[in-house]
């Protein structure tokens, strides 16, 4: 269930309009034209509106809890897959996406590991996994350089490769976006 019910989601959407943060992760997330890539959290659509100017609507999917943000981002951005779904249970079969991001949604998610696993299995071989959060000097609505290292750890010891990570300033707050990448053999 998400913690945005119909209207915190709405309150969200209206103070939530400012689209710079979504620019950069979409463009850390390195998409290509007719590249399948999947949005995790999707909120209202700002991002995957700028993915598909990339990749192309029909190359783009997403999984969002709230109900209310699935409608609002499948006005956004007709011809997207958007799923009501969680990082957690991601109905899409494994090895499906060359490039999966998401901003500000991993704190929410009920179960991190799950999540993480989750989301390395639907990455095709060479896929790119971007997970951005506000990085934050103690445990709140963003992430941790101590949860960085968590997140991380894990990330290595599911397999993903060139585990890193990027900052970005973008107004009065950095970006912090863990980056890995599904190796290319088993
Ligand atoms: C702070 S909002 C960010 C929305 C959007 N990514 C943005 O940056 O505008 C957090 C989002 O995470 C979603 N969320 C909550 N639990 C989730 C889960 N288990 N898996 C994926 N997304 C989740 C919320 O419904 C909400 O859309």
């Amino acid at each position: 269930m998400s913690s945005f019910g119909a209207v915190g989601a709405r309150l969200y959407a209206w103070f939530n309009r400012h689209p710079e943060s979504n620019r950069v992760v979409v463009g850390l997330a390195e998409l290509r034209a007719g590249e399948p890539v999947l949005e995790v959290g999707c909120g209202p659509g700002v991002a995957l509106e700028l993915a598909a100017a990339v990749a192309g609507a029909e190359h783009v999917a997403a999984v969002e809890p709230s109900e209310t943000f699935v409608a609002m981002a499948r006005k956004r951005v007709p011809g997207a897959d958007v799923r009501v779904a969680g990082a957690e249970d991601v109905p899409f079969a494994d090895g499906s996406f060359a490039a999966i991001y998401t901003l500000a949604s991993m704190h929410h998610w009920h179960d991190r590991d799950a999540g993480l696993a989750t989301l390395c299995a639907k990455l095709r071989p060479g896929g790119r996994l971007v997970l951005a959060e506000r990085l934050l000097d103690r445990p709140g609505h963003g992430i941790t350089q101590a949860q960085i290292g968590e997140v991380a750890g894990r990330l290595t010891g599911l397999g993903q490769v060139d585990v890193h990570t990027e900052q970005r300033d973008v107004g009065r707050k950095t970006l912090v976006a863990v980056i890995s990448e599904r190796p290319r053999t088993a």
